[in-house]
């Protein structure tokens, strides 16, 4: 199986570094990072995306790495076969590109190569409070069957700190895009 992990620049970087953690190894990964998410990673994380998944790398983790200019790059293609993407956080400039059919770098294409070819598409819009466009926007990829799963928090697996509170969300992308994990308690698991 191979997977597309994008990474744009809206706030929570380091989800997409945790999400990453979590795919299993014999998933081919390839891992796109957007110029805005690289300056968001300096502001938030105070580090480079790439040394935050250097240490994954050392771990055994596999990955082909890109930068969004790289439009010539064999994912950007239908014909090489990626059977899923996640855009892991998802800024609303990324969303409205998205839905709008526009794929001027390399998330935005894969992204819509997802679309025409069926495939499953995982995004994570994250900006508060939400407008119009931007809701009007997610409600148009939902018709097309993307999956749109926010960062949004929940507190019924009872989470105590940020880290638990991280692996609930993330659990729940890895449960949609239907890769086994046991990163929080399932509803009924405690009761
Ligand atoms: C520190 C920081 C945090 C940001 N957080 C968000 C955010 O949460 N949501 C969002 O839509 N844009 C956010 N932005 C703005 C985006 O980075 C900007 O719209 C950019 O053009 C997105 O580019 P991309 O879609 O190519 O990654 C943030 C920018 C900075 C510098």
């Amino acid at each position: 199986m191979k997977m597309i992990v994008g990474i744009s620049g809206a706030s929570g970087v380091s989800l997409a570094i945790r999400f990453i953690r979590y795919i299993p190894k014999e998933i081919e990964l390839f891992v796109i990072i957007s110029e805005s998410a690289k300056v968001v990673a300096q502001k938030e994380i105070e580090n480079e995306i790439e040394a935050a998944l250097d240490s994954i790398i050392k771990d055994g983790r596999k990955m082909f790495l890109f930068d969004e200019d790289e439009i010539g790059a064999n994912i950007a293609s239908g014909s090489f076969g990626v059977n899923a993407m996640a855009i892991i956080p998802t800024s609303m400039d990324m969303l409205a590109k998205i839905s709008c059919g526009i794929a001027d770098e390399l998330i935005s294409r894969c992204a819509s190569v997802m679309i025409k070819e069926h495939k499953k598409l995982l995004i994570a819009p994250r900006e508060l409070p939400l407008s119009a466009i931007a809701l009007e926007n997610m409600l148009k990829l939902s018709r097309l069957n993307i999956i749109i799963a926010p960062p949004i928090m929940g507190y019924y697996a009872k989470t105590k700190d940020l880290t638990s509170m991280e692996n609930f969300i993330i659990g729940k992308w890895l449960d949609a895009l239907e890769i086994q994990n046991n990163l929080y308690p399932r509803w009924g698991m405690h009761q």
